[in-house]
């Protein structure tokens, strides 16, 4: 569960990236945070996985905040950046080993869950190469397996599936769902309304730092009194005219 309470963060340009945002995910299901570019997606995941503080606001994960208690808030959280350039240098195993030495995850049964995931993703044979010598989609699916081997409870990924061919994809979504059917939480931003129509339980729509709308799908074609596709509506909400 994410609580998110009247966050604000303006960078140094004096742009309110984010303005005075509040939003709960809940537990079991998958969260969708959409918007167009620059609308404050990145900047909100930022202050949920700790990366960035808010001016103002509160952040709870599972309870815990993430500035005043961040240790035990991000032993909560599994984050994939929208950046898949981490620590070029190591192996895809020494990677994956890192990960799980930094969430504690006790060495017995580890071998057999680096190789489970390198079977679904399809990276068996990149496991012994650099990660700088990945393509930018085994970056990705090698970040994405970090997060797996700890598995925690709350997912966050930002634009998780740009990059990713369509069986990696589905292998996700996949994935995703059935974390949420355990009783966890799944939030991750996109572009792609479609996946966003597949896949999530609820959404938000963001821009210019502001929540626009909240709900199912169903609430949103409901509130627009018009029976139109999601890429109409979110064209609707998010046009500045
Ligand atoms: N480091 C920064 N310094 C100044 N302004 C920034 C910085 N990072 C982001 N911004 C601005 O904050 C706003 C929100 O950016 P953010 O990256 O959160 O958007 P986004 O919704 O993730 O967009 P995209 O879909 O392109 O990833 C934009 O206007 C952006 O230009
Ligand atoms: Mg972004």
């Amino acid at each position: 569960m994410i609580n998110i309470n009247n966050v604000t963060k303006t960078y140094g340009s004096g742009i309110k990236a984010v303005d005075g945002l509040t939003l709960e995910i809940r537990k079991g299901e998958i969260f969708g945070f959409l918007g167009p570019n620059g609308a404050g997606k990145t900047t909100t995941i930022k202050m949920v996985t700790g990366i960035l503080p808010p001016d103002e606001g509160t952040i709870l994960i599972n309870g815990y905040d993430i500035s005043k208690d961040p240790i035990n808030a991000k032993m909560e959280i599994g984050f994939v950046s929208d950046d898949p350039n981490v620590f070029e240098r190591l192996k895809g195993l020494e990677y994956l080993n890192f990960m799980a030495d930094i969430y504690k995850v006790p060495a017995e049964g580890r071998r057999e869950r680096i190789l489970e995931l390198a079977e679904e993703f399809d990276m068996k044979n990149a496991l012994d190469d650099k990660i700088q010598s990945y393509s930018h989609g085994m970056k990705q699916k090698i970040v994405v397996m970090g997060v797996l081997i700890h598995d925690p409870d709350v997912w966050i990924l930002d634009e998780p599936l740009s990059g990713l061919d369509p069986k990696s994809s589905f292998t996700l979504k996949k994935i995703m769902r059935d974390h949420a059917d355990k009783g966890n939480t799944v939030m991750f931003s996109t572009h792609v309304l479609e996946v966003a129509e597949k896949v999530c339980d609820r959404i938000a729509v963001i821009n210019k730092g502001k929540i626009l709308f909240v709900g199912t799908l169903a609430q949103m074609k409901g509130s627009l009194k018009t029976d139109t596709s999601l890429e109409k509506m979110f064209l609707e909400m998010t046009d500045d005219e």
